[in-house]
């Protein structure tokens, strides 16, 4: 049942649920008072979810002061990762199934216990070991969506080795900067990778990515061969996965780590430059990313969760792998697309395995959606009772045909607002807790303290619309940028003083609730994935006809965001259709299918401030239809520009 408007429809919590949650309304306004009144006596007790080896005694010591930030949680404390998501369930649901692995075609999926996945962990661990890789050294996993990239990353943490998951759709010289950047030792992948029937060439493209001259620090290459396809080999350089745990012994001692240790880096696109490696720790990431999944998908033991994203992100790090496995949940990992074979995928792997929980961007629900009840044919769905969303903002009409359609306005929907650099969901209902709003991350979870700023750094109260900081830390916070501990403090902390800079902009409605309005900084959100402006231009500029080239996004009814590239081709260049099909295959090069861009505008020339600095905002209108209100154009240095783009605008494809 719903109140309200169309507009402003709110989904009050049914009283079934409320009765079977972890918290209600009345549990979680304590519960999170106390998270941000005595933050150190709320975490001391829930810092105790996870198993340490050696307690911690002191729980936080942070400093947001950009001349010195430090986020330090449980920082006396020992633990290891891979110990608490396997060994600590051996005992209770050893024979319980971990995870539910569903191939890219329909067929037989493949069940692993919790025993069978400890053994392959520490079969693969001390794999590892046997290839030199030790505590602190950086492991890069350009893996697909099998079940080794899982026992990839958790044999990594069982001795101490710091991952760093590439996505598979990236392309070789993506793989080569993430490679340079993290210094890793290893790379571990497979044959190939296979999606929607297509196959991903990873070992070829690891050959090719290891042809960089910049890099210096690869010892092993370590192959799984999941399609047995013929692959070139490199008898000095690569490693049989199967030979390897063959021979190595089927118990690996867990590494006791620090809390503050760290556990991965994550690439991830910002507003400048190129990617930045998020680094996040092991103590506090895995209170916070188990207590998520718990209270956020009020998880209860035997259920089946289902989070699609892709391990290559941050998403597929907290709720695919560690949230789950840290609960001892037992998890679906589906190798390929949504909507293969047919659009009905989804809902028949969800008959098929009995999920209880679903976990799927927007991006999805909007793909699904433009087939109507197709999306469903022929299945029941009855298994579900609980639908959620992340990785971009979702719009009123998808979340209710999300609702309707997918969940039969049986499920309550969790609209999770969260970012690679805060390691697990921030703003969320609670199932048993929070009246939904369509549209509407609502409120944030225990610990985090969400606000809103004008430009100038000014507290927002009340309702309002502003900058959306956090003010203090949490223990999933991202420690550092991965070598660059300066570029950490200029991006996060140096806009606003003393707070978190999230770079989303939001709004607060008069119940508290949070809306997030999208990014505020050069980054676009294309189908959930994160891409920044300027690494789509540099890998545009790098084009050899290309001069000059402006990126911004537009509004695109199933990606959210597309993305819109200005050329400037070089004086004496043709402009042509077939060029600009290069130019679209050079980026897929450059970085991968991805960025590929939707939309592209030869503009002979670029508006600009008279210092040169490109107005997006008017590439922005332009882009989007928009000619309205173009602003004031008076400071550009040959307003005429303007005159030619929007003219222009009706050629561009
Ligand atoms: C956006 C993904 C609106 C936001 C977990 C953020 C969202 C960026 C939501 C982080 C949501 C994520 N509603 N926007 N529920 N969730 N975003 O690092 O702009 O890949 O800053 O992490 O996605 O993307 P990232």
């Amino acid at each position: 049942m719903s109140t309200g408007t169309s507009h402003g429809t709110v989904y009050p919590v049914s009283s079934e649920l409320k009765a079977r949650s972890l918290v209600d309304n009345e549990r979680y306004l304590a519960m999170y008072q106390q998270s941000v009144i005595n933050p150190e006596g709320f975490w001391r007790e829930h810092g105790q979810r996870i198993d340490w080896f050696n307690p911690f005694t002191k729980v936080k010591k942070v400093s947001f002061d950009d001349h010195f930030v430090d986020i330090n949680w449980f920082y006396d404390g020992t633990t290891n990762a891979s110990y608490n998501c396997l060994d600590r369930h051996l005992e209770t649901r050893g024979d319980q199934v971990a995870i539910i692995w569903e191939p890219d075609e329909e067929g037989e999926a493949r069940k692993v216990t919790y025993k069978e996945l400890h053994e392959q962990v520490c079969r693969f661990a001390n794999a590892l070991k046997s290839q030199g890789v030790r505590q602190g050294d950086v492991v890069a996993i350009y893996m697909p969506m099998i079940v080794e990239a899982i026992v990839a990353m958790q044999a990594c943490s069982r001795i101490g080795a710091v991952h760093s998951v590439v996505f598979g759709g990236f392309s070789p010289e993506a793989l080569a900067g993430r490679i340079i950047d993290s210094s890793a030792k290893v790379v571990i992948t497979a044959d190939e990778g296979v999606r929607g029937g297509k196959k991903v060439p990873l070992k070829e493209n690891v050959d090719e990515a290891l042809t960089h001259p910049g890099i210096k620090s690869i010892e092993k290459v370590i192959v799984y061969r999941h399609t047995q396809a013929d692959i070139a080999w490199h008898e000095h350089r690569d490693v049989s996965w199967t030979d390897m745990t063959a021979i190595a012994s089927p118990y690996c001692q867990p590494r006791e780590m620090n809390a503050e240790d760290p556990l991965f880096i994550l690439y991830t696109s910002g507003s400048t430059g190129k990617p930045k490696g998020v680094l996040h720790t092991t103590g506090g990431y895995l209170v916070y990313a188990s207590m998520t999944h718990e209270y956020v998908f009020d998880y209860k033991p035997g259920e089946v969760f289902w989070c699609n994203a892709d391990i290559g992100w941050v998403t597929g790090h907290s709720y695919v792998t560690y949230g789950p496995l840290l609960n001892g949940a037992t998890l679906v990992m589906h190798e390929g697309l949504p909507n293969y074979p047919e659009v009905n995928r989804i809902s028949k792997i969800i008959d098929k395995h009995n999920v209880n929980i679903l976990y799927i961007a927007p991006t999805a629900i909007r793909a699904l959606m433009a087939e109507g009840d197709k999306a469903v044919e022929g299945t029941s769905r009855e298994s579900l009772r609980l639908l959620g969303t992340v990785g971009e903002p979702i719009n009123p009409e998808a979340w209710h045909w999300y609702y309707k359609t997918m969940g039969d306005e049986r499920c309550a929907i969790v609209d999770t607002w969260w970012q690679t650099e805060t390691g697990a969901a921030m703003l969320t209902p609670l199932p048993g807790a929070t009246d939904l709003k369509p549209g509407s991350a609502t409120r944030p979870f225990f610990g985090v303290q969400p606000a809103l700023v004008d430009n100038a750094g000014l507290l927002i109260e009340g309702e309002g619309e502003g900058n959306l900081v956090i003010l203090d830390s949490w223990p999933g916070q991202a420690r550092t940028v991965f070598g660059d501990h300066d570029r950490f403090i200029q991006t996060y902390f140096t806009h606003f003083k003393g707070m978190y800079t999230t770079g989303d902009g939001a709004r607060r409605d008069k119940d508290g609730y949070y809306w997030i309005t999208g990014r505020v900084d050069d980054v676009l959100n294309v189908s959930g994935h994160r891409m920044g402006t300027a690494e789509i231009e540099s890998a545009m500029v790098a084009h050899k006809s290309v001069a000059e080239a402006a990126v911004v996004g537009f509004p695109h009814n199933i990606k959210g965001e597309g993305i819109y590239v200005y050329v400037t081709l070089n004086s004496g260049t043709e402009y042509s259709d077939e060029l600009k099909s290069n130019l679209r295959q050079w980026v897929r090069k450059e970085i991968g299918p991805i960025a590929t861009p939707d939309i592209i505008q030869w503009a002979p020339g670029l508006p600009k401030t008279r210092s040169g600095k490109i107005m997006r905002r008017i590439l922005r209108k332009i882009a989007s239809g928009d000619y309205d209100n173009l602003g004031d154009t008076s400071t550009l240095s040959d307003p005429t520009v303007v005159d030619h783009l929007i003219r222009d605008r009706a050629l561009a494809s």
